[in-house]
């Protein structure tokens, strides 16, 4: 017989417009705001959004019965619907016994020898970017930030130069993202949209055919080609041989892969690196911290595989921006049957919900939660956390396959970066969320350079600025 709890639901906001409309506007409106509400309910949280029953689980032993001990009982279903029709099924989109395969086949492309090539393009593309800087120049720090991740991912995984070879590259990506600002409308919304004769509409498929045009070309000259340049590529067409073959899959996958890849490891990326710089403007101590360990690490060589260990504090600083803004700020998943969660019975077909942005921001996990406390990341401090309290790559079988990768990219460009330049927040900016698929800024942020070690400009660090959550 069922115990009282499990007839119940659990505590929510009531639905006074109908299909939880009220919820469907809040979180395509003002996602992390929305959920923040959410969470004041508990623990566990019930709402009605569009058709969906919505479940959000704010409390990191919950999180794990989703993400790990019960997983196969939650799948991405309806959640990945709109890039599955982009990418196709490949490893992010897939679920089930169709995602084991692919995950087991790219696990290499992330192992220790492969890394060690990466770290070296993560520098050097980082020293490029910074080349061109001026002391006292404003930059637009996001796109800044999307250029240089935009070029490391490119040439790590095709083994191409974006700014000489493919510079459409970022202009297609660009329109992809902001199809992509559609995810959190209901699906029956999204297909509304698509029928209308909007610009992003055309601009969204002239952007996909010249991605799969341009991926399509280049893996038949690298096919033709036939050398190992050690990028993710190389693995892709050792692993799918030729179009037709024995295991039915061939280019068409090696496509998907590509530019899941593309897609998954380039804006997140550039948004952690952005935040942490955003977050280093406005502690200077924090900043100064950091020169010190650079100075110390480093002397004026340039980062590398050897030295990456060795930035302890630069890790903690990006650990930290990635707890205060993780840039995948939500995960959700479908249970495919019923089953129990705190007490609560999770209907089959539930949409489920998990927020890094929320627990990592928890006070009953970190002391003051709110604060940028790069200090907090003591080998005690890790240990004695509960797991899934700080989870901004996921978790269980679908855990970031490029969490390593974005590790030491952060770290490396970071430090690099940092070596010779601060960035100064220009006074008045908002620096508002608008998350979509990610968590991004509102509006543009405007950083001023300033060149290290030289006393050439005596810029005002805006104090007025304050992150606003
Ligand atoms: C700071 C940077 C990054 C963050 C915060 C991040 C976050 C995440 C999260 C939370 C997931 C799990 C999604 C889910 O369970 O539904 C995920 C999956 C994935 N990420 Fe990342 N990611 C980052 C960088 C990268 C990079 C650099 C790459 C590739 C070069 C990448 C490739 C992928 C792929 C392919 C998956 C799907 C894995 C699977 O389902 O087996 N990510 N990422």
């Amino acid at each position: 017989m069922s115990t009282k709890s499990t007839l119940l639901r659990p505590p929510g906001p009531s639905t006074w417009l109908p299909l939880g409309l009220n919820q469907v506007v809040g979180m395509a409106s003002d996602p992390a705001g929305f959920l923040r509400k959410m969470a004041e309910y508990g623990d566990i949280v019930y709402y009605k959004a569009g058709l969906n029953d919505v479940y959000l689980l704010n409390h990191p032993d919950y999180i794990r019965d989703v993400l790990v001990s019960e997983q196969k009982n939650f799948i991405k279903g309806e959640s990945v619907t709109l890039l599955r029709e982009l990418l196709g099924e490949g490893v992010f989109t897939s679920d089930g016994p169709a995602h084991l395969q692919p995950r087991r086949m790219l696990q290499p492309s992330f192992h220790r020898e492969r890394l060690a090539g990466y770290a070296r393009t993560m520098v050097k593309y980082s020293e490029e970017k910074q080349r061109d800087w001026r002391d006292g120049q404003v930059i637009d720090l996001t796109e800044e930030m999307k250029q240089l991740t935009l070029a490391i991912v490119t040439r790590t995984l095709f083994d191409i130069d974006v700014a000489t070879d493919k510079p459409e590259l970022a202009d297609a990506l660009n329109a992809l993202h902001d199809w992509a600002r559609r995810f959190l409308l209901p699906i029956q919304v999204v297909r509304l949209i698509e029928k209308l004769p909007l610009a992003s509409n055309r601009r969204f498929k002239e952007a996909r055919v010249y991605l799969d045009t341009s991926m399509d070309e280049l893996v038949a000259q690298r096919r033709a080609e036939g050398l190992e340049r050690g990028d993710l590529l190389s693995l892709l067409l050792e692993i799918y041989p030729v179009e037709g073959s024995q295991t039915g899959q061939g280019d068409r996958q090696i496509r998907t892969e590509l530019l899941t890849f593309f897609l998954a490891g380039h804006e997140t990326t550039a948004l952690a690196l952005m935040w942490a710089w955003c977050l280093l403007g406005q502690h200077p101590a924090v900043e100064a911290k950091l020169h010190c360990e650079l100075e110390e690490v480093l002397g004026q060589d340039a980062p590398g595989l050897e030295s990456y260990s060795r930035l302890k504090y630069t890790e903690q600083v990006f650990r930290e921006a990635l707890r205060l803004y993780p840039p995948a700020y939500v995960i959700p998943r479908y249970a495919l049957n019923d089953c129990r969660i705190g007490g609560y019975t999770i209907p089959k077909n539930a949409l489920v919900l998990v927020s890094p942005y929320l627990v990592q921001r928890d006070a009953r996990y970190f002391e003051e939660p709110e604060r940028f406390k790069p200090e907090r990341w003591t080998p005690e401090f890790k240990s004695a956390l509960p797991r899934m309290a700080y989870f901004p790559f996921g978790g269980g079988p679908r855990l970031c396959i490029g969490e390593p990768f974005a590790w030491m990219e952060g770290v490396l460009a970071l430090a690099t970066l940092a070596q010779r330049w601060k960035m100064r927040l220009l006074p008045g900016q908002s620096l508002a969320l608008n998350p979509k698929l990610t968590l991004r800024p509102k509006q543009a942020i405007h950083v001023c350079l300033e060149r290290r070690g030289e006393n050439t400009r005596a810029f005002q660090s805006g104090e007025a600025t304050r992150v606003q959550v």
